[in-house]
């Protein structure tokens, strides 16, 4: 392939497909940060959103490529739909990266065509060539995807590639959609375009596909050792559904197997070159990051970076990684970045001390942010004797999480509960005018209590449809981490807290999330794959 960078590059989707997971919704600054961390992970192209879907995802694009799209950062690429106004708006958004990519697409299977789209072959195909080339009039870096791929006639979506291709795509993105292919299959399906298509050597082939039957990350391995240079992947695999591709597994199967995936690049076995340009010690870090944002905990068994990832549980097990380290183990934790849980700070720790530990974490906060985080800090100090990265970083999400006008704030929470008695919560909201009101409710347990007289201060309708609680470290003064998740009108919405009063940090989780709720219900975006394609608007070339 002319066009084959010589490595594998890293496509990262998680403030877009990773964003459409249910509830994970972020706002400027979470994306904000999350951007910052993967251009530190080394990510080649970072797609920031999908412009047109609402003034503030056009915001936050364009804030991404303004502040990490520097000249020696990543691509920074917004997706559109293959429609001119999406076209526009994503070139807009992108215009501040130095290195800026459109990523179009439309559906190629009959299934899509039929009942999504309801237009021919003919009309996918004349559309494709049209708003490729409008793309390519605003950009010189433009990726077409061909939409349900997995499910599409080869020989058709052949000629669409060479359509797309032919009017300037210089990456052409094949997803499975809906997690459906195997591995053999999608690998047949890219040595198919690397045969069939003429023009194919112009374009990089890339990859996305979700997790449907968790063979996303296989699919991809096979995908590159057929011609696949460019994945799409999420970070922690979040995204629609059962999610997309995981970076970490990727890029560590890439790392850990090297001398077998080396000779399908045109390598010697032996060659030490990274496959990818990813910094793999910053892995856990941009985990840990993406899963406080977002509010989605990362199942304890998941490759890489769950918990028990690096754990030796069983006493066979330890007493083989202690004579030898390869007995049970293939990754040293340090590659990915899993340092012991650092005791970073103490209470007599200053503001600089705190700031630079929270860099050195991934966040960056205004002077506003820092002073609000730094007072919980010395709060939690009083309370808990040892300060680990963890106990930092529950505190800072939820400081990054709060909106820039918050309706809601939470003033008090008192609860009386026990044997015997009726749990009890009474609860003071300070609301945008001002105003502080108090409410007292009788509920089932000591939180439900507290949600009760919430949901009667701030009168917002909704059902709560999850409550998660976990232990941020070991301990008996550990700190609780919150996660609710709350339902109106179909979206969910998410909020999360950590204290060490539980409760507490039920409240506050509560509270950001009924403040998302507010925030969201006023414009709820659009997704990009399940609205109707906007009727044909042609472009003025
Ligand atoms: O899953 C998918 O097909 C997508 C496209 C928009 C690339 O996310
Ligand atoms: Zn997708």
């Amino acid at each position: 392939m002319a066009r084959d960078p010589g490595r594998v590059l890293i496509f990262d989707t998680t403030l877009r497909d990773g964003e459409q997971s249910p509830g994970a919704s972020l706002n400027l600054e979470e994306k904000l940060a999350i951007a910052q961390q993967l251009a530190r992970l080394g990510v080649d192209i970072i797609e920031a959103g999908f412009p047109f879907a609402s003034i503030g995802d056009f915001n936050a694009v364009q804030r991404i490529a303004a502040s990490v799209g520097t000249a020696d950062g990543p691509v920074i690429c917004g997706l559109a739909r293959a429609a001119a106004g999406d076209i526009k708006a994503c070139a807009e958004a992108v215009a501040p990266a130095v290195h800026r990519r459109i990523h179009t697409f439309i559906a190629t299977s009959d299934i899509h065509l039929e009942h999504k789209l309801r237009k021919s072959r003919a009309e996918v195909l004349d559309i494709t060539r049209e708003m490729v080339a409008y793309a390519r009039s605003l950009v010189e870096d433009v990726e077409f995807s061909c939409e349900d791929a997995g499910r599409s006639d080869p020989e058709y979506m052949h000629q669409v590639i060479e359509a797309a291709i032919e009017a300037g795509a210089t990456t052409i993105n094949i997803p499975d959609t809906v997690g459906y292919a195997t591995p053999t299959e999608f690998g047949e399906l890219i040595a198919g375009i690397n045969r069939c298509v003429p023009n194919i050597d112009r374009a990089v082939i890339s990859v996305h596909g979700h997790n449907d039957l968790g063979l996303a990350v296989a699919n991809f391995l096979e995908a590159v050792k057929n011609g696949a240079r460019q994945l799409e992947c999420t970070i922690n695999g979040i995204g629609e559904r059962a999610g997309n591709a995981s970076l970490e597994e990727l890029v560590m199967a890439l790392h850990v197997r090297r001398s077998y995936y080396n000779p399908f690049l045109g390598r010697p076995a032996d060659s030490t070159t990274p496959l990818t340009a990813v910094r793999t010690e910053e892995i856990t870090k941009t985990s840990r990051l993406v899963s406080n944002l977002t509010g989605m905990a990362v199942q304890p068994n998941k490759a890489i970076v769950g918990a028990n990832a690096f754990a030796h549980e069983s006493g066979i097990h330890q007493d083989g990684v202690l004579k030898h380290r390869l007995t049970y183990e293939i990754i040293d934790a340090r590659t990915v970045g899993l340092a012991d849980n650092r005791i970073s700070l103490g209470k007599l720790s200053g503001r600089s001390a705190f700031r630079a530990r929270l860099e050195e974490l991934g966040y960056n906060l205004e002077r506003d942010d820092l002073n609000d985080a730094f007072a919980r800090f010395k709060e939690l100090a009083d309370r808990k004797r040892e300060i680990s990265d963890r106990d930092l970083e529950a505190i800072v999400s939820e400081q990054v999480q709060q909106q820039d006008e918050c309706r809601f704030i939470l003033k008090r929470v008192q609860v009386s509960c026990g044997t015997g008695l009726l749990p009890t919560a009474t609860v003071s909201l300070e609301t945008a005018d001002g105003a502080e009101r108090s409410e007292a409710a009788i509920g089932t347990g000591p939180v439900d209590a507290v949600c009760q007289a919430l949901n009667r201060l701030a009168g917002v309708p909704n059902e709560l449809v999850e409550f998660s609680i976990k232990s941020v470290t070991e301990g008996i003064d550990a700190m609780g981490e919150v996660t609710i998740r709350l339902r109106h009108d179909g979206v969910l919405y998410s909020g999360h807290s950590a204290d060490t009063d539980i409760v507490v940090a039920a409240a506050h989780a509560f509270v950001n999330a009924l403040n998302r709720l507010v925030a969201g219900g006023q414009r709820v975006p659009l997704h990009p794959q399940k609205a109707p394609l906007p009727v044909a608007e042609l472009p003025r070339l």
